[in-house]
């Protein structure tokens, strides 16, 4: 069953004092990187897989897209992207990632950020997007590196002040991992990278660039808090095309 952890109170709460859910886009690391891997979004049909707050609908409404679908689960994050989105262009729906149905042919884009770690059947998920891409359409995404989700005991990789550390432990042993971030229990799912990549070319996409975020020069004179981003990947970014043959 769907954990759906955003519509926990204390989650919920901990998540919109982080900076990418204050400033958006513009509080998000990875976001440059992210920006750089779309194609010219005029005219595009587009829909955010985990849209959360809404902050890429509205961009790619900005940005010409012709219309553009955000499906997330939490009622939370739905009721605030839709308060903060005026005007036509977004549509915004419940949706489970986890037994998402979507039409046949009807987008150019299928865009996630940081939503496909949460996901259990991520082949199914695959198969659906595959479907609903039209040929030359593009799946981009984001997720929470591997490397960085491995840890399985939480108690072994704890440092002094209560932070989870690494090397990470059990990276080979795929499945769920549970964390304390924000609130008790958070589920998410490791797979390796190679899981992660061959799903991606079992399921017929080609892979265009893939990305182990890690910041720039300029990134860390403004926040040198992001070194230890230098250490290890956070961010998985991955760029993908549904060929037209
Ligand atoms: C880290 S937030 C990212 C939100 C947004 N994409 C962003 O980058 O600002 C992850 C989002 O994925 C959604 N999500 C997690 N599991 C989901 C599922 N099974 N089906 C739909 N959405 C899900 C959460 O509700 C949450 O809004």
């Amino acid at each position: 069953m769907t954990q759906n952890i955003y519509d926990d109170p204390d989650f919920f709460e901990g998540y919109s004092q982080l900076q990418r859910s204050i400033d958006g886009l513009a509080g998000a690391a990875e976001w440059p990187s992210m920006r750089a891997m779309l194609p010219e979004l005029h005219g595009l049909d587009i829909v955010d897989l985990g849209c959360g707050f809404g902050w890429f609908c509205r961009w790619a409404r900005e940005h010409g897209a012709s219309g553009i679908l955000g499906l997330d689960v939490s009622d939370n994050m739905l009721a605030r992207a839709q308060a903060e989105t005026e005007g036509e262009g977004i549509r915004y729906a419940k949706a489970d990632l986890e037994n998402l149905q979507l039409p046949a042919a009807a987008f150019d884009l299928v865009y996630s950020s940081l939503a496909f770690h949460y996901i259990r059947n991520f082949a199914g998920l695959l198969a659906t997007i595959h479907q609903a891409l039209k040929p030359g359409g593009r799946l981009i995404f984001s997720i929470e590196h591997p490397i960085y989700m491995a840890p399985r005991r939480p108690d072994w990789l704890v440092d002094a002040e209560g932070y989870k550390t690494w090397p990470l432990d059990s990276y080979q042993m795929e499945g769920p991992r549970v964390t304390n971030w924000l609130a008790e229990g958070v589920v998410k799912q490791h797979r390796t990278m190679g899981t992660t990549l061959n799903l991606l070319i079992g399921s017929g996409f080609r892979i265009m660039h893939v990305e182990e975020w890690t910041p720039t020069d300029e990134d860390l004179a403004m926040y040198p808090d992001r070194v230890i981003e230098r250490e290890r990947p956070m961010f998985l970014l991955i760029s993908t095309l549904k060929p037209s043959y």
